[in-house]
């Protein structure tokens, strides 16, 4: 890893193993972007752009002929300069004035990678990476802006962000400051992204990019089910296991904007940040804004490059590290087995159940402070109904405790409803307009997290709960879109802050709770997936991936997901069936199979299960623990597939010893031929043992021929294989 500035300054390359990403300044102003991709030794110039004198253009004092603006590859574009193409950064100015222009000042480079204040984001020691800051300005106006780079020792990533400054004496209005802005040479793209909607999040969106620009977001409030805060730029020729990708992802929870514009010459430019549309900062003498972080994943070899580029980031340099090391606990949730009718001999018989099959944590979710067993009640209060559990949630939780388990709890803690006692209090804590009615979602209003006083009061409640240790995880969920989005407190001029506001006050609790709980481990929630990134993931160690709980669906949501977070943060769960989501049956064994490389939990009533399924979950959790402490920090591969009708995912312990493949057979359908499917992630060089036929394969065998199964007379069949590498046979557990 380094980041080298050529003898006379004008360029700097930042590179490592993987990556090279080089900039140039032309004329000592101009910043513009010359290469990122795959790394080189050394750029000495190579490439460098000749322009052609175009008709209605702009003329510029540049040194560089006929430069045309327009096409011109800004570093950190603006507009109104010549360059007609989107923006990364807008201002407008006290005088109404909506123009910057920022010129080139310095750089320099900073050992490690600096925190950014209030905001999550990548973390790493100082020998982990190095980062180049840039400093432009525009004196006129007052504003200097820093961007930054940090590139890590290992892997193709590029963590980005900015902070602006005021350095004049004229309030500022920041209209948009993206977090990153890329120019990539003219070619042909396809553009990926994950797109979904409630109980069926992840989905891929593939198509080849054309003229103009192509864009996903989100103005609801969360990153949404809707969209991803991602998307990946990539030859048309691409696989899963071949072929360049460009991956950019945003650390960040709120509304986004993430696009891609192909100019008139086919020149692209890709950008993620904070949604312009519903954000305005008012910056004041002397103050700074930070944006949050965007990463920048270069993979050379398709998207199981990409993400395991990502998977590594986000589980060692992002996700909280105490749980690095841990292995998760095999939970059972209530939610699918009670709903809202929980009760303290529901909850002893469930207990008694799972300790016996070997669940180690039992979560209590939705239901146990609700007056009735609906949602329309009591959200905000959050007071436990002590008919349903007399004695509270310490009696339950003591209960829990005595047989043997963890003890989690579920909360919402950001909805209000208008018949709580918080809101008869206080009825300007939630977000609203005031002459307008409130919108209602899932019977909830939300509270106005740019409250100080606000967000005291919600870990005063977390405090109330977590204070004397009996609560070992919490679920954190949020049903609804943020509307209505005003605050009461805030001054007219800072009202377009709110959106983002909300997002730093969320933050803020998650901080300061988990420093003050640090040993409770939290799950992400927001009605299944609707804000499920790495925003959050940097205080929760799992996020609830879905609602929908169905095998053959959850096939489909985990495999998007897979594309960028580590299976680890997936949380994965076996539940009844017919499926209570899609009416879908499948078998024990399937739905089992579809979690176990995941964070594998239940969600299911014990009770009517029978003795047999009963013993199967107890054979599938006994299975589970012996492989999990190399299978929750494996790596993870989709396999390519012969056909649709198929899914396959691979994971290999670190250094290639063992490894689990299953393969997914949707549909029974006589009109395919039996699957091939090549395996990844093994050594070639080694022979492996396959354990339940007792066969030896070499690992290029495997890699190159593959694997085959026979066409089942049955829908949603799992097929699974177990390999361990010859030499590691004798020291690994039998346990097959
Ligand atoms: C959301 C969550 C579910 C469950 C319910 C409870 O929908 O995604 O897992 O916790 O809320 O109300």
């Amino acid at each position: 890893m380094s980041i080298l500035f050529s003898e006379d300054q004008k360029t700097v390359h930042i590179r490592n193993a993987s990556v090279s990403y080089v900039m140039e300044v032309v004329d000592g102003k101009y910043l513009v972007h010359r290469y990122f991709g795959k790394a080189i030794r050394a750029y000495r110039g190579c490439g460098e752009p000749h322009y052609f004198k175009r008709g209605y253009n702009t003329e510029h004092d540049c040194s560089i002929p006929n430069v045309s603006f327009d096409d011109f590859p800004f570093e950190y574009p603006i507009r109104g300069n010549g360059d007609f193409r989107i923006p990364a950064f807008a201002v407008t100015q006290e005088s109404g004035v909506e123009f910057t222009e920022l010129s080139f000042r310095s750089w320099k480079v900073l050992k490690g990678k600096p925190e950014i204040p209030k905001l999550p984001a990548t973390f790493a020691g100082k020998a982990e990476a190095e980062t180049l800051e840039i400093i432009c300005e525009d004196p006129a106006a007052g504003i200097r802006v820093y961007l930054y780079y940090s590139v890590f020792e290992e892997k193709g990533i590029i963590a980005r962000h900015q902070r602006v400054e005021n350095t004049g004496n004229q309030i500022v209005s920041l209209q948009n400051v993206q977090s990153l802005s890329l120019e990539l040479p003219a070619r042909d793209y396809d553009f990926l992204s994950l797109y979904g909607t409630h109980a069926k999040e992840g989905n891929i969106s593939r198509f080849s990019i054309h003229h103009g620009i192509q864009r996903i977001e989100s103005v609801r409030g969360s990153s949404s089910p809707q969209h991803q805060p991602f998307f990946a730029l990539m030859q048309p020729q691409t696989t899963e296991n071949s072929g360049e990708v460009y991956g950019i992802h945003f650390i960040y929870s709120g509304n986004f904007l993430a696009q891609a514009e192909a100019d008139q010459f086919g020149n692209v430019r890709a950008q993620i940040g904070i949604h312009p549309d519903t954000f305005c900062w008012r910056l004041a003498p002397g103050e700074v804004f930070d944006t949050p972080e965007a990463i920048l994943n270069y993979s050379s070899q398709g998207l199981n490059g990409m993400s395991r580029n990502f998977h590594w980031l986000y589980q060692y340099h992002l996700m909280p590290d105490r749980f690095q090391g841990r292995n998760r606990p095999i939970l059972l949730n209530s939610w699918e087995a009670m709903y809202y009718d929980v009760n303290l001999e529901k909850l002893e018989e469930q207990a008694e159940l799972a300790k016996k099959l070997g669940v180690e944590l039992f979560v209590l979710d939705d239901g146990w402070f609700r007056a009735d067993n609906t949602s329309r009640t009591s959200m905000g209060d959050w007071k436990c109904n002590e008919k349903k559990l007399p004695g509270g949630i310490q009696k339950a939780a003591e209960l829990i405790h005595g047989k043997g388990l963890q003890f989690g709890l579920w909360f919402e803690p950001e909805a209000i409803c208008k018949s709580s006692e918080l809101y008869q209090q206080h009825p300007d804590w939630a977000l609203q307009v005031p002459g307008y009615q409130m919108t209602e979602g899932r019977h909830e209003y939300l509270l106005d997290l740019s409250r100080q006083e606000v967000r005291e009061y919600l870990l005063s409640v977390l405090d109330f709960y977590l204070k004397d240790g009996t609560i070992d995880y919490v679920k954190w969920d949020m049903n609804r879109p943020l509307t209505d989005v005003n605050s009461m407190s805030l001054v007219r001029e800072k009202k377009g802050e709110i959106s983002h506001r909300y997002v730093l006050g969320l933050y803020e609790i998650l901080e300061r709770m988990t420093r003050k709980y640090p040993q409770v481990l939290i799950e992400g929630c927001s009605s299944g997936g609707a804000r499920f990134d790495p925003g959050m993931l940097y205080y929760v160690a799992q996020n609830w991936a879905s609602d929908n709980t169905d095998a053959f669906d959850r096939v489909q949501i985990q495999s998007g997901f897979s594309l960028i977070y580590p299976p680890i943060a997936i949380g994965s769960h076996v539940s009844i069936t017919p499926n209570h989501q899609t009416g879908r049956s499948t078998s024990l064994n399937t739905r089992y199979q579809v979690s176990r490389l995941f964070n594998l939990g239940y969600e299911l009533d014990l009770t009517k299960c029978t003795e047999e399924e009963r013993s199967e979950i107890a054979g599938q959790i006994a299975e589970h623990k012996k492989e999990r402490s190399w299978l929750q920090k494996a790596e993870f591969y989709r396999n390519e597939t012969p056909n649709e009708n198929y899914v396959s995912w691979l994971s290999t312990g670190k250094d290639k010893e063992e490894c689990l493949v299953l393969i997914f057979q949707k549909f029974f359908n006589p009109l395919y031929a039996h699957g091939r499917f090549c395996l990844n992630g093994l050594n070639p060089e080694c022979d492996y043992l396959e354990t339940f036929s007792g066969k030896i394969y070499g690992g290029d065998e495997l890699m190159e021929i593959g694997v085959s199964v026979p066409l089942i007379k049955e829908d949603f069949h799992v097929f699974t294989f177990h390999f361990v590498r010859e030499s590691h046979r004798e020291q690994s557990e039998k346990w097959y």
